[in-house]
């Protein structure tokens, strides 16, 4: 697929306020810092459409981009980061919540695991939630330039191997890199698929 126009639209943190839901959209979600918004700018090929950080916590509202005026990339902002009072975990979770039950439009939630990692609790937790509430979901594991690519797929594996424990079947999953722009094709391809159902 190729992105002729990729465009900020809004953010917000209210899902009644968020763009009418006529087009399809896909949104990024996963523990802060775990490269959302590099993703995005990766696929989009736009550096600096959606703002990164080293440090995490940076993305903090619904922020919607209009891809070729035909679907929307939605940054959302991460879960898990320690150093959040319960106050803004608890804001976090029920805006979350209201845009995962009430956005209609959603084609596909990706939500994106550090392929550095051992399965971690927060995340299956997460993955959980998606699945109770129907929601349909990809995995993206990032950050694989950080280290081999056996070592990513040796992880991928365990990651999995631990969702069959709870899920008769493993939901779509891709590698990315936003360092080496790995990934790309496969999640466009994968968008322009269910675009296409
Ligand atoms: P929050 O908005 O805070 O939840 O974070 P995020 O998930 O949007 O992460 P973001 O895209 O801001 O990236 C966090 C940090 O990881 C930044 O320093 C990025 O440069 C870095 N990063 C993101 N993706 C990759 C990647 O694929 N490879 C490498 N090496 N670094 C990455
Ligand atoms: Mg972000």
């Amino acid at each position: 697929m190729v992105i002729r126009d990729a465009r900020f639209v809004m953010s917000n943190t209210r899902v009644d306020l968020c763009p009418s839901g006529t087009l399809p959209e896909y949104a990024f979600i996963g523990r802060s810092n775990v490269g959302k918004s590099s993703l995005i700018n990766m696929l989009t090929g736009r550096n600096a459409l959606a703002k990164t950080s080293s440090l995490p916590g940076k993305t903090q509202l619904i922020n919607h981009f209009l891809i070729n005026d035909e679907w929307y990339l939605v940054d959302l902002p991460g879960y898990g980061y320690a150093r959040v009072s319960k106050e803004s975990r608890e804001k976090w979770g029920k805006m979350i919540r209201a845009y995962l039950s009430k956005r209609e439009n959603l084609s596909c939630l990706f939500v994106l695991i550090d392929s550095r990692l051992p399965p971690q609790a927060v995340d299956l937790e997460f993955i959980n939630m998606v699945g109770e509430m129907g929601v349909p979901f990809a995995l993206v594991f990032t950050k694989a330039d950080k280290q081999s690519g056996s070592r990513t797929r040796q992880n991928v594996e365990v990651f999995l191997e631990k969702m069959r424990e709870s899920w008769e079947e493993l939901p779509a999953w891709f590698i990315s890199s936003a360092v080496a722009k790995e990934g790309r094709d496969a999640l466009l391809g994968f968008i322009d698929d269910v675009n296409r159902q």
